[in-house]
């Protein structure tokens, strides 16, 4: 199938690249690269042998969209691209919601217009809320903490009517928990730009000495220590769902959570992550950072069912892959 690609210079877009080059499938990406670099989809094409065609467009834009529409035939939309930074998302709302959810808007027309009707969605668990653990996809969504989650709800919200109402649509809301590690080549990763966001990420500039330890925000949670739990996935997995996903999709809208179903605390992983890679990791407990939720990870009945999936690496595969690449980036 020919599929474009979103935001496939990003972290999990170029994972997914890589994963469906090596399926057989044609690429076809489309990024701003106002948070990746050309470089990446160099390095895609150094491990799979194949060439991407990349137009380096926003896709908030109609007519540079319309442009990569009427130049390619294409069998199916991955929708990565948009802002994902939750704290910024507090600071910039506004950019959030019309970043995040004209660009599915864009996105959607282009593909009614076109008789495109597979359309995977780059969602996240933060649609959850504060709910029960496991999330289970037939949950009662709550109202997500902070823009960014609620971009993605919004953007749900708009497949889902879009799909009901175009005939032979199929689209999937991929719910991702905590995507970490890198490919096995240590050639592509998360490489944030300036100071980390996410756990883990930070913790591989501590261990390269690019920072001087790692805060813990908050060990009085009612968890197993009392750190956050997640749901960390490794970024191949999630890469090799989306390819289930385009293939195994029926007509309608579907969701499914994108985990393992395993909970991990944060001090499981700076633990994990010593013993992979025999490196004491510096950390110093300091309050919770304010919108953090104690528990969030997933129940993947539905897609291991649905999609015959589930991720198959283990938290050790995830800190050993992530220390790899961050060794690697010089
Ligand atoms: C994980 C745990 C922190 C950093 C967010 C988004 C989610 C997705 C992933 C985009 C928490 C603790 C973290 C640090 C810490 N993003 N932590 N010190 O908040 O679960 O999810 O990122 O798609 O949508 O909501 O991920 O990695 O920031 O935090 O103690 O320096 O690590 O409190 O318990 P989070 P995270």
């Amino acid at each position: 199938m020919n599929i474009l690609v979103t935001g496939g210079a990003g972290f999990i877009g170029s994972h997914t690249c890589v994963a469906l080059l090596g399926a057989g499938h044609g690429v076809i990406v489309a990024d701003n690269l106002s948070n990746s670099s050309a470089e990446t989809l160099e390095r895609v094409k150094q491990i799979t042998g194949k060439e991407v065609l990349f137009y380096q467009i926003d896709v908030t834009e109609a007519v540079a969209v319309e442009r990569v529409f009427a130049a390619h035939p294409l069998d199916g939309v991955i929708h990565f691209a948009g802002l994902k930074a939750v704290a910024e998302s507090v600071e910039k709302p506004l950019e959030y919601y019309y970043h995040n959810t004209v660009s599915t808007m864009v996105l959607a027309g282009a593909c009614r217009r076109h008789g495109v009707k597979r359309f995977v969605f780059s969602s996240s668990a933060t649609v959850y809320g504060e709910n029960r653990v496991p999330f289970m996809e037939t949950m009662a969504l709550r109202p997500p903490a902070n823009p960014y989650g609620r971009t993605k709800a919004i953007s749900e919200q708009i497949l889902g009517d879009v799909a009901r109402a175009e005939p032979g649509w199929a689209v999937a809301l991929l719910r991702y928990f905590n995507p970490v590690g890198a490919h096995e080549s240590g050639l592509i990763g998360e490489a944030p730009v300036g100071t980390p966001n996410n756990l883990m990420p930070y913790i591989t500039q501590v261990a390269r000495g690019k920072l001087d330890k790692l805060r813990i925000f908050g060990d009085d949670y009612p968890t197993v220590d009392g750190t956050g739990v997640r749901d960390y996935i490794h970024v191949c997995d999630l890469a090799e769902g989306h390819l289930r996903a385009l293939d195994r999709l029926s007509p309608g809208v579907h969701s499914y959570n994108l985990g393992t179903g395993r909970g991990t605390s944060v001090l499981q992983l700076v633990k994990a992550f010593e013993e992979a890679n025999g490196i004491k990791l510096p950390y110093e407990i300091v309050a919770r950072r304010p919108g953090d939720i104690a528990e969030s990870y997933a129940d993947v009945t539905k897609a291991q069912r649905e999609l015959g999936w589930a991720a198959r690496r283990n938290i050790i595969d995830m800190c050993r892959d992530a220390w790899r690449f961050e060794r690697g980036r010089g």
